[in-house]
């Protein structure tokens, strides 16, 4: 079979990516971050669409060059479909529909929740079939299993905020600025993660809840703050280690579970959350004892990318699962 180039664009949040693939190995892989939503606390959807107005033709273009690909290689082009930011998806789709068809090529529409899964088929070693995924970033907490490269299932998801959503709150309490999950990550590697006990909430099955955890640092912030003015800044990396260390233990409860229940043992972490070293390394020593085989792709296939969604097109296009020209974005889009 002749190569197989896929050009893939990624603008579901606010990076705004492009990637190249070429038969299964990643090409070129460009992120441009949206510095503008720092100011805010929080990515503003109108900016960010704006942001990914302007970046999406320089990015692409960089990502071709880097491959050394031309537009004449390009067998099709994928981009993310949802879920996402509505008006971001929009030009990240619009733009995939118009070069493809002035190119004369197909197009795929590639589930981002899937894509950060398939990320995990971009660098050895890989996992083998079937396999479980915990998906952690600023919009999403699930556990799949994943049976191939395109056939999964959810087994559990948040009910209400996403672990990086639960870190980026937490933070803006604490007066740190956005996104704050690095920002108790670093604070907490001083501090003592067992001086305050933050209460673990009781969900069914393998679903997640992180809405309780955030009333409770609230109300115990007021609390403290009400008593002592500098409670807060005397307390600093207490205060995050005890924070990252619920959220944690919350995470990898739920793994162990699933994993039990299941009886498997290939275990593999997604999102940008992947990143906090109390994940990584209570992760790891969970796999040690429980037998576990863990995969962390390198960082920069963990946050949002459009590698993940260059490998994704790949298996569909191997697949023949093309979108029709009246595809179009979904703010919320299920797995399939
Ligand atoms: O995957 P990602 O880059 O974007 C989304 O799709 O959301 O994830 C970003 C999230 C943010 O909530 C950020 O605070 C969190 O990942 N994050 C961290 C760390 N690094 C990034 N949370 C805790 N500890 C970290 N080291
Ligand atoms: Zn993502």
């Amino acid at each position: 079979m002749a190569s197989v180039t896929i050009l893939s664009i990624e603008s579901s949040c606010d990076d705004t990516s492009a990637a190249v693939c070429t038969d299964g190995n990643i090409l070129a892989n460009i992120v441009a971050g949206q510095d503008v939503h720092t100011l805010y606390g929080g990515v503003v959807p109108e900016l960010a669409s704006r942001a990914h107005m302007a970046h999406i033709v320089p990015v692409v273009s960089a990502a071709m060059k880097k491959a050394g690909t031309a537009q004449r290689d390009i067998s099709a082009v994928a981009f993310t479909q949802g879920p996402g930011l509505l008006g971001s998806l929009l030009v990240g789709a619009s733009f995939a529909k118009s070069f493809a068809q002035a190119l004369g090529v197909p197009i795929i529409a590639v589930h981002h929740m899937q894509a950060h899964i398939v990320a995990h088929f971009i660098d050895e070693p890989k996992p083998a079939f079937p396999f479980l995924c915990l998906t952690v970033s600023g919009g999403h907490t699930q556990i799949v299993l994943v049976r191939d490269h395109l056939d999964m299932e959810i087994l559990g998801e948040t009910m209400d905020d996403a672990a990086g959503e639960a870190f980026d709150k937490a933070a803006k309490m604490l007066g740190l600025p956005y996104p704050g999950g690095p920002l108790i990550d670093q604070y907490a590697r001083e501090g003592n993660p067992h001086r305050y006990s933050f209460p673990e909430p009781s969900m069914d099955g393998y679903d997640f809840s992180f809405s309780g955890l955030k009333t409770s640092i609230l109300y115990f912030l007021r609390d403290h703050t009400a008593k002592d003015p500098n409670f807060i800044a005397d307390n600093l990396p207490d205060i995050c280690a005890s924070i990252q260390h619920r959220i944690v233990s919350i995470l990898l409860g739920k793994l162990r579970k699933a994993a039990q229940q299941t009886g498997i043992k290939e275990i593999a972490l997604a999102g940008g959350v992947s990143a906090n070293s109390s994940l990584r390394s209570g992760l790891l020593a969970m796999g040690a004892s429980e037998g576990w085989k863990v995969y962390i792709p390198a960082f920069e296939y963990c946050t949002d990318n459009a590698a993940m969604i260059a490998m994704t097109g790949y298996f569909k296009y191997l697949k023949g699962d093309f979108a029709g020209m009246d595809v179009v974005p979904m703010a919320r889009l299920e797995m399939k």
